[in-house]
């Protein structure tokens, strides 16, 4: 019998008491996005219509040859969704520390079969790289300073060469009036994920100039909702 991976959810899906103390799991005392996983999908569509998805999948078909994918707080599975239908050969491992969100995207993403979700904390849980491929939509906000560094810095040392990264999130604006307007977008998000999950990010970090340090070179860009929503594609360098 091949032994699981570490932290991977068992076929049923049902999450096994943790035995692990290094890899602490959210507890239903904590606010986890456990909370907003049912109701997070409306919201976004009340919010922003269409505009986030097109922004998480604005690069998609870069992934249609990737063997290895890694994905980082994928959600409800409405981008594994997507990926599965369009590169079924893959093989793709989830890092996902809500278990809500988790069982959302299983349900969603029933074409999946080639998925194994790691009910973890992506700042401390080993990964199993090489990857030829990474994709964070949504997800670097909810982190920043060191903190993010460091999780650059494990993300980039667990690629293989000439990785693709697909990065979609909020970006504060490149002139005064989109500053403005998309600042009062963005903390108007953070007070909002801050009451209702335990992100500790309080402000939106750019993580494409630690990126580009870290030998990534970005390939193409596209701009979505004047300039508040920016998906990327990167590759690695080296
Ligand atoms: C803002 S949501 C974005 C979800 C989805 N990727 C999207 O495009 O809408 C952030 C996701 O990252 C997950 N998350 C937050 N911190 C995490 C961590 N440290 N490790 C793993 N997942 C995390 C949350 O549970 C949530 O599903």
């Amino acid at each position: 019998m091949t032994p699981e991976p570490p932290g991977a959810l068992p076929a049923d899906g049902l999450p096994r008491p943790n035995r692990d103390s290094r890899r602490p799991l959210p507890d239903s005392t904590t606010k986890s996005f456990d909370r907003i996983a049912q109701p997070y999908r409306f919201v976004e569509w009340c919010t922003f219509g269409g505009a986030l998805q097109r922004t998480r999948t604005a690069h998609i078909a870069q992934l249609d040859d990737c063997r290895r994918i890694l994905i980082l707080g994928e959600g409800d599975g409405r981008f594994l969704q997507r990926l599965c239908a369009r590169n079924p050969r893959a093989e793709i491992h989830v890092v996902e520390r809500s278990a809500r969100m988790i069982q959302l995207a299983r349900r969603r993403a029933r074409n999946a079969s080639g998925a194994t979700f790691f009910e973890a904390d992506a700042l401390t849980h080993p990964l199993n790289g090489p990857y030829d491929a990474v994709v964070t939509a949504f997800f670097l906000d909810c982190f920043e300073g060191e903190e993010l560094n460091r999780l650059l810095a494990r993300l980039t040392a667990s690629c293989a060469p000439s990785c693709t990264w697909l990065y979609a999130d909020f970006h504060s604006g490149r002139s005064y009036w989109s500053r403005l307007r998309n600042g009062t977008w963005i903390w108007l998000l953070y007070r909002a994920f801050g009451l209702t999950t335990d992100i500790r990010a309080r402000r939106l970090a750019d993580p494409l100039p630690t990126l580009a340090a870290f030998g990534w070179r970005l390939v193409d860009e596209v701009w979505q909702r004047g300039g508040l929503l920016r998906s990327a594609h990167l590759q690695l360098h080296g």
